[in-house]
């Protein structure tokens, strides 16, 4: 970086932050702590990527085997297994092609033959210690297999078995829709779509002893065109015969349910020793029941915004295995309003709405309304137990019963969410959620669910939900938000291995895998690790460092609740040296009368406010910098817009986070007269000039066409002696360069490690401002075009 350059920056880049960047307020809660582009996570050696394989594609159906290490992988015609300590390091894939005579059929059919005849593993389900169960979608004929993964790890054994099997209701026909499924006790539970046209979605059970099973066929009050996203087992007493199964999906609304047409998101109940009926519903569930979920937002004008399109549901474990936390994601139906939430719900609610009043309807044009009669006894839903008595099976269930459960698959009340609202929206960006995972995480101050969300655009969002008072009260922090796939891309499979503390991604291009922490990344003062509030990580003494709950060290400090650096290190902040924060060195910048300047200053956390001061020389008295005519503090600094000599003085930029404050940058601003500017340049280069603060290296032909855009673009005042200023500056630093730059580098890397980033306006070389400036001069080409005519001209430097 030349200091010629640095003159053009120091007097120029402010003008092109602002026009580029625009001042609009932000809302500071709702960004991210931290931002990590592709390329840092790679740098930072944050991400590890199977970038896919020429011939495959869709690398959605994960299955975690923590106790083998692996990850095996479900894609366009291959099963992938991946090293879970490190993805990229050791995988195997076994080619798992459709039957070629299948492809035919397929083609002839008019289907696409690269992108629907070819075999897109869609299940992959544990069967037993030694075989995994998988299904794909062959070409528009779904077909099953057993795939042999070995007893232990060492046996490195991964094969097809040679058997395959007849995939329908298991696996769709079409590869754009999914299969949410889950064998349990040698039974596989999948919704699926079960035809070639992709019209007759149902529920099955099928494998093990059993008649397959499913839900009743074309009746849209059972299932009106749903779209399934999980499937869980939920123990439902210490009984193991009252077992319940639960299917979360999105669907059409019913008949009537809405006026005109409308997704609604769905929990579905099935007990798992459910038989079907005897003389009705033969081989159909008897204890099918629905519920609608709501995720809503009350809006300012009375009408709620609703979150109905389903995505992604976790569950979370809780102290009491019947009653995990239900942690949804859902986006908005509406095309105009782009939003996705984050819902949470508890299971006594769901239980709740299932044993309150059934949705009836006496016709077809009859509204839905509670059912208010007698209901059968035993209750449809309940599961043939001991529990409850007298029925050892669905098929003993009296007619009247079955009867009623066919006409009465849903409740008329709706599960509402933990504290009736989202626990997270977003609704002013690009982008919306598609996958949630969430990890339990003890910290010095108690457990935090830190959720973990992937987003349509390859990016993953960290966020930690922190009491405020109560369990009611919840702030989301955003801890970070980190993009893991090369191209914008939907991630449509997640997994979390709290063995390996890593997080396993995948999309259509391929998979990802990330750490669940960095720690180091927040900075290298205490303060700065306890503002992160980021319960993976404490302050050690020494650096931010992964938290342990066991390690009882006497030097830790966290607080995830306040973030509060006061309290948890102040005793350490005069320690300097071991608090990471170098003493911020007094530097001088230079501006002329009349010209801009941009004074740099940017925390590293995208959620801190920067304050300025200013302090006129010789005075004790320190004023509060105020956005203006000719003042605009800005996320990257401050911008002078017309420098007046009563402007020189020394500037402090402090940034406010979270109720604390933090000084990151002091700097000196002297303004020189224009008339003392023209007696400088008529000075000889031994004179002293002032000593700009920069670091020496080449002037560039680029960089001086550049620097010359930039003064056509703001219309300098004294447009040439300016240019010359910047010239003879930099020519007199080149001598002094050779000395000095051994030194600079010095300060350039303490100033990188230092806690904050900061930089005094010499950031031309970060990729982002150079592409602004690339942008900039895109914008100008008229004027360019003039001041290239004049760069022609040969100058005597
Ligand atoms: C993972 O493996 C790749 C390829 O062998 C290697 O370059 C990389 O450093 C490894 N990553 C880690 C975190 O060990
Ligand atoms: C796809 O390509 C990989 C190597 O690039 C190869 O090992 C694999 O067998 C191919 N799969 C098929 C189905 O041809
Ligand atoms: C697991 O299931 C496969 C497929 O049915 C069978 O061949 C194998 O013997 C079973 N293994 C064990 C350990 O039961
Ligand atoms: C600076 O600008 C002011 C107002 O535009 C003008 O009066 C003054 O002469 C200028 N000073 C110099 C040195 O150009």
């Amino acid at each position: 970086m030349s200091s010629f350059w640095d003159c053009v920056v120091l007097l120029l880049g402010g003008l092109a932050v602002l026009r580029t960047d625009g001042f609009a307020a932000q809302n500071k809660n709702n960004i991210p702590r931290l931002k990590l582009s592709y390329k840092e996570m790679l740098e930072s050696n944050n991400l590890e990527t199977f970038e896919g394989l020429s011939n495959s594609s869709s690398y959605h159906t994960f299955l975690l085997d923590e106790e083998k290490g692996r990850l095996l992988v479900g894609a366009k015609d291959h099963i992938f297994s991946f090293n879970l300590v490190n993805i990229s390091k050791e995988y195997t894939q076994i080619p798992w092609l459709a039957a070629p005579n299948r492809r035919d059929e397929c083609k002839w059919a008019g289907k696409d033959l690269s992108r629907e005849c070819s075999n897109f593993i869609k299940v992959l389900q544990p069967f037993n210690h030694t075989h995994v169960y998988a299904c794909g979608t062959g070409a528009f004929h779904p077909v099953c297999t057993y795939l042999e993964v070995g007893r232990k790890p060492e046996d490195g054994i991964f094969r097809l078995g040679h058997h395959v099997e007849n995939g329908r209701g298991k696996s769709p026909y079409d590869p754009r829709l999914s299969t949410a499924s889950m064998l349990i006790d040698g039974e596989l539970y999948a919704g699926t779509s079960a035809d070639f046209m992709g019209r007759d979605f149902a529920i099955f059970r099928t494998l093990g002893r059993h008649h397959p099973i499913r839900t009743e066929q074309h009746d849209s009050r059972w299932l009106n065109d749903p779209r399934f996203v999980g499937v869980h087992q939920i123990s439902e007493s210490d009984n193991p015969e009252d077992d319940k199964i639960y299917l979360f999906f999105r669907e059409h609304a019913m008949d009537g349910e809405y006026a005109g047409k409308a997704t609604y998101a769905r929990i579905g109940q099935l007990c798992k020793n459910d038989l079907g009926g005897h003389r009705s519903l033969v081989n159909k569930w008897t204890t099918f029941l629905k519920a609608r979920l709501v995720c809503s937002v009350p809006g300012s004008n009375g009408i709620d915004t609703h979150f109905d399109e389903l995505q992604d549901v976790f569950l979370m474990s809780t102290k009491d295995p019947k009653s995990p936390l239900v942690y949804a994601v859902f986006t908005t139906s509406s095309n105009i309003f782009k939003g996705s939430a984050v819902c949470m719900y508890s299971m006594a609610d769901i239980r709740r709405v299932f044993l309150g009043p059934y949705a009836h309807r006496d016709g077809p044009n009859y509204q839905w309304v509670p059912f208010q009669g007698r209901v059968p006894y035993p209750r449809p839903g309940t599961c043939p137990s001991k529990t409850f008595g007298g029925f050892d099976t669905t098929k003993d269930l009296p007619d009247e019963v079955v009867t009623f459960a066919r006409a009465h698959p849903a409740m008329f009340n709706p599960i509402y969410p933990i504290n009736n609202r989202p626990i997270m929206v977003k609704s002013d960006v690009d982008y919306q959620f598609t996958q949630i995972v969430v990890d339990k995480v003890e910290a010095e101050d108690g457990l935090y669910d830190v959720m973990f969300i992937g987003t349509d655009i390859g990016t993953i969002l960290k966020v930690v939900s922190i009491p405020r008072g109560s369990w009611h009260d919840l702030e989301e922090v955003l801890l970070e938000e980190m993009t893991v796939f090369r191209e914008p891309t939907a991630i449509t499979a997640m997994e979390l291995s709290t063995k390996q503390q890593q997080l396993y991604l995948g999309s259509d291009m391929g998979v990802s895998q990330m750490p669940l922490h960095r720690c180091e990344v927040y900075g290298k003062a205490c303060a700065e690790c306890c503002l992160a509030r980021d319960p993976y990580c404490a302050w050690d003494g020494s650096e931010c460092s992964r938290y342990f709950p066991m390690a009882k060290r006497r030097t830790r400090r966290q607080d995830i609740r306040n973030g509060d650096p006061l309290t948890q290190c102040s005793d350490l902040q005069h320690d300097e040296e071991a608090n990471g924060l170098t003493t911020l060195q007094d530097k001088t910048v230079y501006g002329v009368e009349n010209s801009s300047t941009f004074l740099e200053c940017s925390p590293k956390s995208q959620r801190a406010r920067t304050h300025w001061q200013y302090q006129r020389s010789g005075e004790e008295r320190r004023e509060e910098v105020k956005s203006g005519e000719r003042f605009i503090c800005t996320d990257q600094g401050l911008l002078i817009r017309t420098l007046s000599k009563s402007d020189s003085g020394v500037y402090i930029c402090q940034a406010v986070e979270h109720g604390f404050m933090q000084t990151l940058l002091k700097l000196t601003l002297e303004v020189i007269g224009t008339e003392r500017l023209d007696t400088l340049l008529q000075r000889d280069d031994e004179r002293s000039t002032p000593s700009v603060y920069a670091p020496p290296p080449q002037e560039s032909p680029n960089q001086r066409l550049w620097y010359r855009d930039f003064l056509s673009l703001v219309n300098h005042p004294t447009l040439h002696s300016v240019d010359e200023f910047c010239e003879q500056i930099w020519k007199r630093e080149r001598k002094h360069r050779k000395q000095k730059a051994h030194t600079i580098q010095q300060q350039q890397q303490s100033k990188t490690l230092a806690a904050p980033s900061v930089q005094v306006r010499s950031q031309m070389h970060t990729p982002s401002l150079a592409a602004k400036w690339k942008h900039l001069q895109d914008r100008q080409k008229g004027r360019n075009r003039r001041t290239h005519d004049i760069q022609r001209a040969p100058r005597s430097v």
